[in-house]
């Protein structure tokens, strides 16, 4: 299990919505000039142990792993306007965890489970697969 932290912006909204229904249901995470979020994500690999390293992974492995597919991707960015996953999709926690998934899920093993955890504030936490 690898922990890392990465800040973005984002605002929910579709804009097939009139601005009221959008506020309706996203609330100020749809205000129209973005607003950040700390995320901590939790990257969990699970599989069994190698008998010649002893790890289930390399986790420099997988830190690094983060780094070059994650953090450098969203970390300091605007989801929204500045990345290609997020310019149709919108950056809900839920969404980004599944991101996250697909795009770390090919570059592992494919014998190791995957699971990912994305805290957008201290009390949200989402997590994929589910
Ligand atoms: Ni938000």
């Amino acid at each position: 299990m690898r922990v890392e932290r990465f800040n973005a912006a984002h605002r929910l909204y579709r804009k097939d919505w009139s601005d009221e229904k959008n506020r309706e249901v996203f609330g100020v995470c749809a205000n129209p000039n973005f607003h950040g979020h700390n995320y901590k994500l939790t990257v969990k690999v699970t599989g069994e142990v190698d008998s010649t390293t002893g790890f289930v992974v390399d986790l420099r492995m997988l830190s690094e792993l983060i780094k070059s597919e994650i953090l450098d991707r969203f970390d300091h960015q605007n989801l929204n306007l500045d990345t290609i996953e997020f310019r149709e999709l919108n950056p809900s926690a839920e969404n980004i965890a599944r991101v996250i998934y697909e795009l770390l899920k090919p570059k592992l093993d494919q014998k190791l489970e995957l699971k990912i955890l994305l805290a957008e504030t201290e009390n949200n936490i989402v997590e994929y697969p589910a």
